[in-house]
């Protein structure tokens, strides 16, 4: 893999996830599939195949209008596809370890270190996981991403099994339905707790969309290549994307087979959501907190959750965030909290976003902040399943829990130091901040037990008893190969 220049960027080479979700292409399917034991040819042939119909990164800023296909490979694939152990070693250690490993057979512990690290303990446990734990539905190679219009998923998801050879869609071992899962985004992309989503994301430098951003936002939101795609300068000197193959340091010197080239880790989260308790919890904290839950009530604690009110605009934005449902304007941001907002007053520092980026308030100044959390950005790509638009409707089945949530899927050149620490060390971190006992309240708080402080003055305010609202059901970690490196696979 060699180091290339972050203008050089490869992009008829990277798979079209890393720049676009596919805006244009609402409905999406994740079939997970397997390799057919014995039959690592054909799979081979599939897998070469399949680079023909891969869409691609370039042309940057043409979105397809009728289909996109993508593609990720698991470990498991790798390894059975025959690739040898020194190509293998040069896979990060998450992606090889997977997700959810077992614990070590000496080891007193019921979660392995990366599950507690992660959260995924008790409600969360991998064991109680659809797919991807080790109790269930574990044999998962890879997964085929497609996006279609409308009513194109069905006919794009039959065709593309058809030209399956030497691998299986995965069954549910309970149900014996295919494991594909189906998912979608709305017109107003808002997520199923009401809030419009996907609105921060980091710009990888060179591109035209980061070439616009303004000298501001481009501190904080233009990233290197090479956070995202392996093969480039990353934000750090020793970042993985950028660590050269054995005697490969120049452009032109690279090995013909290069599999991490132009490849990237996709992480891949089903988180279910639970609308009814967000909805109750926030009704009943409006009460204790304005003594009302009338509607503004309601979205002022809504909104403090998550950072951002609804609509999207962000908390540190007041004279436009109070014009909540105003859609008049893009939701801003290309704010920064040292200045804005350094003690949470408007954005309390526990809220979603704050955990999730803290941009420049990470300490020790904002310069050193910004420069930190650069390092540690994702893509997000993720979509919504289950029932949509009855969040305030009536009740009439579809708000039982389990039916709804969030497949999360995020795209990262070092799984450890980008979708891991953020879940680890910022939205898990019962001490972000200098907060006290407190873990991220929409993803990562404790049955009954979460607690969140909203800064204010003269006393904070202290909401307790936060329920959990998005339960871990299934999840992998992936490797989504560049597409000479999925044409080197066939072969
Ligand atoms: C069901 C689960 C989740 C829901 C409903 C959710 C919802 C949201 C919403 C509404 C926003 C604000 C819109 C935006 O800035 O794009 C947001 C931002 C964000 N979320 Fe989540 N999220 C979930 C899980 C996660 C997880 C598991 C992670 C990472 C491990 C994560 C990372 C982020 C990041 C990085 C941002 C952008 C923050 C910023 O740059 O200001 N989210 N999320």
């Amino acid at each position: 893999m060699g180091r290339l220049a972050m203008q050089q960027v490869e992009w008829d080479d990277v798979q079209g996830l890393v720049l676009t979700g596919y805006p244009r292409l609402p409905k999406a399917a994740y079939i997970l599939w397997r390799m057919v034991p014995g039959e690592a040819q054909k799979a081979k042939q599939w897998l070469g195949n399949l680079a023909g119909r891969v869409k691609a990164a370039a042309p940057i800023g043409f979105e397809p209008e009728d289909k996109a296909i993508n593609i990720a490979l698991s470990e498991g694939a790798l390894t059975k596809l025959g690739i040898d152990p020194q190509e293998r070693a040069r896979f990060s250690v998450e992606f090889l370890d997977g997700m959810a490993p077992l614990p070590p057979p000496q080891s007193t512990h019921t979660v392995s270190r990366r599950s507690s690290q992660l959260g995924d303990v008790g409600g969360n446990a991998p064991d109680g996981w659809l797919w991807g734990g080790p109790s269930r539905n574990t044999e998962i190679d890879g997964v085929l991403l497609v996006y279609a219009k409308e009513k194109a998923l069905d006919e794009l998801i039959d065709s593309e099994c058809r030209l399956m050879t030497g691998v299986e869609v995965l069954h549910c071992a309970d149900t014996s339905k295919p494991l594909i899962l189906k998912a979608y985004s709305r017109g107003d992309r808002k997520e199923h707790f009401g809030f419009r989503d996907g609105i921060s994301q980091p710009f990888i430098m060179g591109t035209p969309a980061a070439n616009a951003l303004s000298a501001k936002q481009a501190r904080f939101d233009a990233v290197k290549p090479g956070e995202f795609i392996l093969g480039y300068d990353g934000e750090r000197e020793d970042s993985l994307g950028a660590k050269p193959a054995a005697g490969a340091a120049q452009r032109g010197r690279v090995p013909p087979r290069d599999l991490l080239r132009n490849g990237t880790y996709l992480v891949f989260r089903h988180l279910e959501q639970n609308v009814a308790a967000f909805e109750q919890f926030v009704a009943d904290a409006a009460m204790k907190v304005h003594g009302k839950d009338d509607q503004p009530s309601r979205e002022w604690v809504a909104a403090r959750l998550i950072g951002r009110w609804r609509s999207g605009h962000p908390l540190v934005d007041p004279p436009f965030a109070e014009k909540e449902n105003s859609s008049a304007r893009r939701p801003r941001n290309d704010f920064l909290y040292h200045h804005e907002d350094r003690f949470g007053l408007a954005c309390p520092i526990g809220s979603h976003i704050r955990r999730a980026n803290p941009r420049d308030a990470l300490g020790p100044d904002p310069d050193t902040s910004l420069r930190l959390s650069k390092m540690h950005r994702i893509i997000r790509r993720g979509r919504l399943y289950g029932p949509d638009g009855v969040r305030n409707g009536a009740d009439n089945g579809e708000n039982a829990q389990g039916t709804r949530g969030i497949y999360f899927i995020c795209v990262n050149a070092d799984i450890a130091s980008q979708f891991e620490l953020i879940q680890h060390t910022w939205l898990n971190n019962t001490h972000f901040g200098g907060l006290y006992d407190e873990r991220d309240p929409l993803v990562n708080n404790r049955d009954g037990e979460g607690v969140m402080t909203i800064q204010q003055r003269p006393t904070n305010l202290r909401l307790e008893g936060l329920p959990r609202f998005v339960t871990v059901r299934g999840g992998a970690y992936f490797f989504m190969p560049g597409i000479a490196a999925l044409r080197a696979l066939g072969t």
